[in-house]
C-alpha cells in the first residue's frame, strides 16, 4: 500500500485498510475452489438451443427500443420461487465460493488468502446452528444489499455484496427461498486469520461509507429491455467487475475505469497436494470494446464464449474464467448470455493510459522462440486455425496492459475443462520448464508487438514473479 494518502485519511486508515485488503479476488486467492458442480440441469427455464450461426450480423448492437419490462422481471419462467432462486443463485455463482474441495455444496470453508492472513467463506445451507437456518428473509436481504449479517456483523467484500446490492429485492428473496430448500449441513468453517476477526469487521463501517452504495439496479429507459437485462446481470449477480475492473488504493473498484481490466490472485497449476497449489497473479482482461479489449469480438462471439466457454473465432476458456463459465454462465438461458453480451459490447471503449512501446530489438529477440514453440498452432500469421488454436491477432489476453495471464498461459499451458469443447484445437502444453524467463519475456514481447498488436514490454523479472 502506498503512503501518499496517509495524511488524508490517517485516522480510519488502518481499519479501512483491513477492510480494503479483504476485497474479493485481488488479495484473496481461493486455494480450494469449488469442484465442477454436479451437473444438475436447471428447470426447463434454461433452454439451450443448438443453433449457433457462424455468420455475424454487421450491426452488433440492437437499436434501442425503450425498455418496457424491468430487467428483474425477465428471469426465465419457472414453476416456483425456489426454482427461480436456483437459476439466480447460479447466475451469482454462489456455489464456486461457498463449496470447498471435497466439501458439501454451499457449506462454505473455501479459504481466501491474503498477505494479512486468510478468510473463509461461510456455510449458507439452512443448518440452524452453523448455517443461515435462523436467518429471516430480511436478514438475508440486508446481507446481500448492505454487507451486514445479523447482529450487526459487517461482512468483508470478498463476498461481492458491492455487486449483489444491484439485485432486486424479489430476486434476493427467490435466492433465499432456494437456499432454504437445500439439505442443512452442520459445518463450521475454520477460524479466520488474525486480521479478519470480529474487531476488524468494524473497519468495514468506514469502507462502506466511502465506497459502498446500497442501491438497486435502475432501468435505463433509453436502452432496450435486452440491454437492461444484460446490464442487470453483468453488474449484479454476474459480478464481472470484481475481476475485470481496476481498483483504487483501498481496493474499491474504480468506477470511471470500469471493466478496463483487473487483477486477481488465483491458482496456477495444481502443485503437489492440497494447500500446495501455486498462487499467482492473473490479469482479468479488458472487457470493453477497446482495441486491447474485446474490440474484435462480436456480440455473438461474447455470447458463445459465456454460454459454451468457446468462441471459435477468438478463445476458449482456461484459467480462473473457467469456474465462471462452468459453474455459472453456461447454465443461463441463451437469451440471458446474449443480453449480457449486448451490454458488454455497448460499454465505452477504455484503453489504459500510458506505457512505453516495445522496442524493435525486443520483438526480434522473440521471433525465433515464436517460430519454434508457437507457430505450429498459432501460425506465422498469428491467425491460428480451426485444427490448431485460437488467433493471437487482436487477442485481449495478449495485449492486456498487465501481462500476468499471458505469462501464465505460456508457463502453465491451457486446459479446457471437460465440460467445454474447444472443437478441433490442440492442447497448449506448459512451457515453463522448457523456456527461460528471458525467452518467455521475449516471446511475450513478440506476440504483443506483431500483426498490429500493441502491448507494454514484458521483462524477465515479470516472468520470474509468476513462477
Ligand atoms: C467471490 C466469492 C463469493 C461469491 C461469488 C459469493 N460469496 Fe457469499 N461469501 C463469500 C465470503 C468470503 C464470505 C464471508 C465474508 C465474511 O466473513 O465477512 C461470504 C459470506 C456470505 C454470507 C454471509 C453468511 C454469514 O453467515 O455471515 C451470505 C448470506 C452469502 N455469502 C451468500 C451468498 C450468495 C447467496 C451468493 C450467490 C448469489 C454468494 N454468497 C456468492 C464469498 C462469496
Ligand atoms: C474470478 C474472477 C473472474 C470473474 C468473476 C470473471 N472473470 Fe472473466 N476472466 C478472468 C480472468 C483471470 C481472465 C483471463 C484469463 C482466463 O481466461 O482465465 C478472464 C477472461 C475473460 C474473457 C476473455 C477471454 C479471452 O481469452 O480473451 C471474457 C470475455 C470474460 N472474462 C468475460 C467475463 C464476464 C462477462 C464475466 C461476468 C459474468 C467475467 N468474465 C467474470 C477472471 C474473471
Ligand atoms: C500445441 C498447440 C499450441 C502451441 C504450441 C501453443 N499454443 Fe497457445 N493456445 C493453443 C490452444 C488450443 C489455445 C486455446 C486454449 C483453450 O482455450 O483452452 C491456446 C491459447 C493461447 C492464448 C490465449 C488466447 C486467448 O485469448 O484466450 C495465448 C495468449 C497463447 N495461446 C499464446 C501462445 C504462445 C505465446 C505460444 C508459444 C510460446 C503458444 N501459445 C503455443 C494451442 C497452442
Amino acid at each position: 500500500m502506498k503512503r501518499t494518502t496517509k495524511a488524508l485519511i490517517a485516522a480510519p486508515l488502518i481499519s479501512v485498510a483491513v477492510g480494503a485488503l479483504a476485497m474479493a479476488g485481488i488479495v484473496f486467492a481461493a486455494d480450494a475452489p469449488a469442484p465442477a458442480p454436479t451437473d444438475v440441469p436447471l428447470p426447463a427455464a434454461a433452454p439451450r438451443p443448438a443453433s449457433e450461426g457462424p455468420a455475424q450480423s454487421p450491426s452488433d448492437v440492437a437499436a434501442p427500443e425503450a425498455a418496457a419490462t424491468a430487467p428483474s422481471d425477465m428471469t426465465p419462467q419457472v414453476d416456483n420461487l425456489a426454482d427461480k432462486g436456483k437459476y439466480l443463485a447460479t447466475a451469482g455463482n454462489c456455489i464456486s465460493c461457498h463449496t470447498r474441495a471435497g466439501g458439501e455444496e454451499f457449506a462454505g470453508g473455501v479459504e481466501f488468502h491474503s498477505p494479512l492472513g486468510s478468510i473463509h467463506s461461510t456455510n449458507i445451507t439452512p443448518d440452524p446452528e452453523t448455517g443461515i437456518g435462523k436467518w429471516t428473509e430480511a436478514d438475508f436481504i440486508k446481507a446481500m444489499h448492505d454487507g451486514v449479517a445479523p447482529g450487526g456483523r459487517y461482512l468483508f467484500p470478498a463476498f461481492p455484496y458491492t455487486a449483489f446490492t444491484k439485485v432486486s429485492e424479489d430476486d434476493v428473496k427467490a435466492i433465499y427461498h432456494y437456499l432454504k430448500t437445500l439439505k442443512p449441513v452442520a459445518y463450521t468453517p475454520p477460524a479466520n486469520g488474525l486480521l479478519f476477526n470480529s474487531l476488524s469487521r468494524y473497519g468495514m463501517i468506514f469502507w462502506n461509507a466511502l465506497f459502498h452504495k446500497s442501491e438497486r439496479y435502475k432501468t435505463d429507459t433509453t436502452q432496450s429491455a435486452e440491454w437492461n437485462r444484460g446490464a442487470y446481470l453483468t453488474e449484479g449477480l454476474g459480478h464481472c467487475s470484481a475481476c475485470h475492473s481496476p481498483r483504487n488504493l483501498f481496493l474499491a473498484e474504480k468506477q470511471d475505469e470500469a471493466y478496463s481490466g483487473g487483477e486477481i490472485l488465483d491458482k496456477v497449476g495444481e502443485g503437489e497436494g492440497p494447500g500446495k497449489e501455486k498462487i499467482r497473479k492473473w490479469s482479468g482482461v479488458n472487457l470493453t470494446p477497446a482495441k486491447s479489449g474485446l474490440g474484435a469480438w462480436s456480440v455473438d462471439d461474447i455470447a458463445a464464449y459465456l454460454n459454451k466457454g468457446f468462441a471459435p473465432r477468438h478463445a476458449g476458456t482456461w484459467g480462473p474464467m473457467t469456474e465462471v463459465i462452468v459453474n455459472s454462465m453456461r447454465h443461463l438461458s441463451t437469451e440471458d448470455t446474449k443480453a449480457m453480451a449486448v451490454y458488454i459490447k455497448s460499454l465505452p471503449p477504455r484503453e489504459p493510459a500510458g506505457g512505453v512501446a516495445i522496442a524493435e530489438d525486443q520483438t526480434k529477440a522473440g521471433a525465433p522462440v515464436y517460430k519454434d514453440r508457437c507457430a505450429k498452432c498459432h501460425m506465422d500469421s498469428g491467425r491460428g486455425g480451426m485444427f490448431n488454436g485460437p488467433p493471437l491477432v487482436g487477442s485481449a489476453i495478449v495485449q492486456h496492459a498487465d501481462p500476468a495471464s499471458l505469462i501464465n498461459i505460456i508457463m502453465y499451458g491451457a486446459n479446457a475443462p471437460k465440460e467445454v469443447s474447444t472443437g478441433q484445437w490442440e492442447t497448449m502444453k506448459p512451457l515453463g520448464e522448457v523456456l527461460t524467463d528471458a525467452e518467455i519475456a521475449a516471446v511475450a514481447n513478440y506476440v504483443r508487438s506483431s500483426w498490429g498488436n500493441t502491448g507494454r514490454p514484458v521483462q524477465a523479472a515479470d516472468v520470474a514473479q509468476q513462477r
